[in-house]
């Protein structure tokens, strides 16, 4: 786990008002892995924000992306960073995806602002594996494509692929999935996971997935983001360190 400076390359503005930020940081992303994240100093000056965790959403040569949308304040603040300012990063954090196993078709389902992890992830898997990629949104909107590729798309409205949530599409598409050896990596709001884990347990599929909640620290000092471990009831796990990618056998989601 690193702190460092890192230095505003390029902002890039995707369709539907969501932002990739370029940052400089060597020391980062030649030991950085799919899945892992870092904990951001948004602002040093305007008041003392906590740090915000954020995948790591891509990267390229010595420079990482990660994707948001503007939820509050701090994406606002990152968003308007000017170029070459610096911002300060903790990480890598966590435990990212375990991409050995025993499977042929790795199998991405990514809910909304989910998708942030999985640009990385295939860039690193898509070489070994077959990959095909389940995305799911409320409406077309939602539905963020970038650095994925071999997509199903489903939308709660049904503006853009399968009228339906996306589990509802992986489990029409059941026949093909059960025909291969799949693992499957998820990252979405909680209820997608939660029924994503009902799916897989019932289907017998091997899941990963990245689960999110409010951090403070990010490396396991201040016991503030714990998931119930469905191994031993009382015993609770952190997200920022024993996660924020789990076997969804073995959280309570
Ligand atoms: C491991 C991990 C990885 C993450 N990766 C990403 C990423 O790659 N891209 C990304 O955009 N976000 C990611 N997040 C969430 C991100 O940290 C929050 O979106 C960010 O903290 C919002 O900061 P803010 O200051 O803009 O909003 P705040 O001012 O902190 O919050 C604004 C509003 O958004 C709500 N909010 C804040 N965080 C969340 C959340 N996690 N889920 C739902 N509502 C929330 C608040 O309740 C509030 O209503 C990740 C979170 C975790 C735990
Ligand atoms: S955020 Fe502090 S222990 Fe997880």
């Amino acid at each position: 786990m690193k702190i460092i400076d890192a230095p505003v390359k390029q902002h890039i503005e995707l369709d539907h008002n969501i932002f990739l930020i370029k940052l400089f940081a060597p020391e980062i992303t030649s030991i950085i892995k799919p899945g892992q994240f870092l904990n951001v100093r948004v602002s040093e000056s305007v008041y003392p924000l906590l740090r915000r965790p954020f995948s790591v959403c891509d990267i390229e040569g010595d420079n990482l992306y990660l994707m948001f949308n503007i939820m509050g304040q701090g994406t606002k603040i990152l968003a308007n960073k000017p170029i070459d300012s610096t911002i300060d990063i903790l990480g890598p954090l966590g435990n990212g995806f375990n991409l050995n196993g025993d499977y042929d078709t790795a199998v991405i389902v990514a809910g909304g602002l989910g998708a942030a992890p999985f640009p990385f992830f295939t860039r690193s898997v898509e070489d070994k594996k077959e990959v095909q990629t389940y995305i799911g949104g409320k409406t077309y909107h939602d539905v963020i494509k970038y650095g994925m590729n071999n997509i199903n798309v489903a939308t709660d409205d049904g503006s853009e692929g399968f009228n339906g949530n996306i589990v509802q599409l992986l489990f029409k598409n059941l026949h093909n999935l059960k025909s291969k050896k799949v693992k499957i990596f998820a990252c979405g709001p909680t209820p997608m996971l939660r029924a994503l884990k009902t799916f897989c347990i019932e289907n017998e599929f091997e899941c990963e997935a990245s689960t999110e909640c409010a951090m403070a620290c990010g490396f396991g000092i201040c016991q503030g983001c714990p998931i119930e471990s469905t191994q031993n009831p009382e015993k609770y796990l952190l997200v920022c360190k024993d996660g924020p990618v789990f076997n969804v056998k073995d959280v309570v989601i």
